[in-house]
């Protein structure tokens, strides 16, 4: 499995010849490295409806014929613009060609911005995405919650992307809480740096999950960890 960071919360996850995107935000998001057109990518995995996570999901799975894969609400959304689209909910799981994706909960907001009004997207979720028999958990924007224990003890998680950029998700302190708890093979920090509100020492935080035995690896955009 191969995992490349894209800026904010966007990951490109390749393995066996297949790719798949989530959370594509590149159309305005300054630390991406990467346009909407470069992507290829046979799926669109969106964590909840908010801009800075569908991004540029409705032109990459217009152009590629991707299936968009997303709770219910906000599936139905890109099943109504005419696209390819997969609902889900938390909890649930699925086998694709690609691989299996399983949806965990996220504690945060959902809401479309559809011109100047907020369509109801549904729950925000976290992704628990295995291709090649390695799991990524993606954990979307979220607060620390205690049943991250639980997405730690019944699955084996290689690598976890947790956010850490404080305001509109949790901070570095919870995230190194998180990482405790989900046990992954190595965390990867995202949902920082991508605005002035949410600046964070991504190095320092890595160095904390250090001094608890974790193993952290910042990814710049662009980069790729191979587990
Ligand atoms: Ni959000
Ligand atoms: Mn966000």
């Amino acid at each position: 499995m191969k995992i490349t960071y894209h800026g904010h919360a966007c990951f490109t996850v390749e393995s066996d010849g297949h790719r798949v995107v989530i959370d594509p935000f590149l159309t305005g998001n300054p630390t991406a490295d990467v346009g909407p057109d470069d992507i290829e990518a046979e799926a669109v995995l969106l964590t909840h409806g908010h801009g800075d996570h569908v991004g540029d999901a409705e032109a990459i799975a217009r152009r590629t014929g991707a299936t968009v894969i997303a709770p219910f609400e906000l599936a139905m959304h890109f099943a109504r613009l005419g696209l390819n689209a997969h609902p889900m909910h938390l909890g649930g799981g699925h086998s694709f060609p690609f691989g299996h994706v399983k949806l965990t909960l996220a504690f945060h907001g959902s809401g479309l911005e559809v011109g100047d009004r907020i369509e109801y997207a549904g729950n925000p979720c976290g992704f628990l995405l295995t291709m090649g028999g390695k799991t990524f958990y993606h954990a979307g924007d979220t607060a620390l919650f205690g049943d991250m224990q639980l997405i730690g003890s019944r699955h084996r998680i290689a690598a976890a992307a947790l956010p850490i950029g404080d305001n509109f998700t949790m901070g570095p302190d919870d995230a190194l809480q998180a990482a405790e708890w989900v046990q992954a093979g190595v965390v990867i920090p995202m949902h920082y740096d991508t605005f002035d509100l949410i600046r964070q020492d991504a190095e320092s935080f890595v160095r904390s999950l250090a001094g608890k035995g974790l193993k952290g690896q910042v990814l710049k955009p662009g980069q790729s960890l191979e587990l």
